[in-house]
């Protein structure tokens, strides 16, 4: 081993991690100071999600593991900030060879190479991560997740909540790019009809114990009682950065500008005030799954749809089209990169569109303001979000 791979160890593992194809995996080990670090062991290893290259860092902790799967961009600062905690080995796993890096009480690095301990593996990326992993691991028992009434004493996910478990995690999974880019800076994000709030205490457990990431999360809704039952939830957990609030969506005040408006489900023209306040409370993103929709089912009318409009279900279904594809096209004027999803499989909900928006573009487009008023035009249809928006919308649709 020369001087300089071992002076330069950190870079090394950082540009197998990044740049090997042929890397299988990196552990460290041996905590030496449990006052910087409350793992055991930490480990790295490529995993393929939805055909893209990740790598996965799993987190051994005494009393609950924790797996967060980095993207390209946010690899670097993450190996940097876990080479930098206090494990006395470290093991490098790759096609070529293993390397074996181990830092004395002194702090001397002491390297050396062998062959490779997992000869003719292929790394995992290459072949595809079967299992599935989600945002919230089932099988592990988890004062939270039985406090909301979700796992049994023995960590099983009961029955009845399945469905909500996977939309939960099928949610959280999708929002969670929001903040691959995410540092020290604390998060601010609000959920708009929140209800019972599997949804706001799930996000809040993957953001603080999972992510590591400090995060305010506020719910908001209508019911004070289920507010109540939710505040009750949020002290027996001790979990302080968690708040909630009994109001209509339009009338709560965030105490700044959110990093994330989330809704779940909220009914009909909630999802339109959650989408609506977002966009006025400058949040840098917006995530919304609709639910039920009554307020265009209303108002459709056009001849030629005749035949379609007369059959309820084919009637209710144009017009929950109707009304995300606009929603779509005010969050684009608004200046919004929007995409519409699926963030679960339908067996688990009808349900299962998300609309998904970063602020970032120029507000106004002309290409969306013509197909927004041209849809609005035809189905002679007024949207309830554009009221919500009032002038700060209208102004780019006046004078077309
Ligand atoms: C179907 S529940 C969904 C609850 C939760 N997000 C979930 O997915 O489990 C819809 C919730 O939205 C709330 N809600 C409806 N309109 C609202 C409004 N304008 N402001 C605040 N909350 C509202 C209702 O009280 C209800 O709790």
């Amino acid at each position: 081993m020369n001087r300089n791979d071992t002076a330069d160890y950190k870079e090394l593992i950082v540009q197998a991690v990044e740049k090997d194809p042929g890397f299988l995996r990196l552990t460290l080990s041996g905590p030496t100071d449990t006052t910087r670090t409350d793992c055991t062991k930490i480990s790295f290893r490529p995993v393929m999600i939805r055909n893209d290259r990740r790598i996965q860092a799993l987190y051994e902790k005494p009393t609950q593991n924790a797996v967060a799967n980095l993207e390209a961009r946010e690899l670097r600062a993450c190996l940097q900030k876990t080479l930098a905690l206090p494990f006395s080995r470290l093991h490098l796993q790759q096609q070529t060879g293993d390397v074996h890096i181990r830092i004395t009480r002194k702090g001397k690095v002491l390297m050396s190479r062998s062959a490779p301990s997992r000869p003719g593996t292929e790394p995992a990326a290459m072949t595809h991560d079967r299992v599935r992993r989600y945002a919230l691991e089932e099988g592990r028992p988890n004062v939270f997740l039985q406090a909301i009434g979700i796992q049994n004493e023995k960590g099983q996910v009961l029955p009845s909540m399945r469905n909500k478990f996977r939309q939960v995690n099928g949610f959280i999974e999708l929002l969670a790019p929001l903040f691959a880019d995410q540092t020290d800076r604390s998060l601010f994000l609000v959920d708009c009809g929140c209800g019972s709030a599997w949804l706001t205490f799930s996000l809040y457990h993957y953001l603080h114990h999972l992510r590591g990431l400090p995060a305010r999360v506020e719910g908001v809704d209508l019911k004070s009682d289920v507010i109540a039952k939710c505040q009750a939830l949020r002290d027996r957990l001790g979990w302080s950065d968690l708040a909630f609030e009994a109001a209509a969506i339009a009338d709560y005040q965030p105490r700044a500008e959110p990093d994330l408006v989330l809704s779940l489900h909220a009914c009909d023209t909630a999802t339109d005030e959650a989408i609506a306040r977002g966009i006025l409370w400058n949040s840098r993103g917006i995530v919304a799954a609709p639910c039920c929709q009554h307020e265009l089912h209303r108002q459709l009318s056009a001849p030629l749809f005749a035949p379609l409009l007369r059959h309820g279900i084919l009637r209710e279904r144009l017009a929950d089209l109707l009304t995300d594809t606009l929603r779509t096209l005010v969050l684009r004027i608004m200046g919004y990169r929007v995409q519409a999803m699926e963030f679960v499989a339908p067996d688990a909900t009808p349900k299962n569109l998300m609309i998904r928006a970063e602020r970032g573009l120029p507000p106004g487009d002309d290409g969306a303001v013509k197909e927004y008023l041209d849809l609005k035009r035809y189905w002679q249809i007024e949207p309830a979000i554009e009221s919500m928006l009032g002038e700060r919308f209208t102004r780019f649709l006046a004078g077309r």
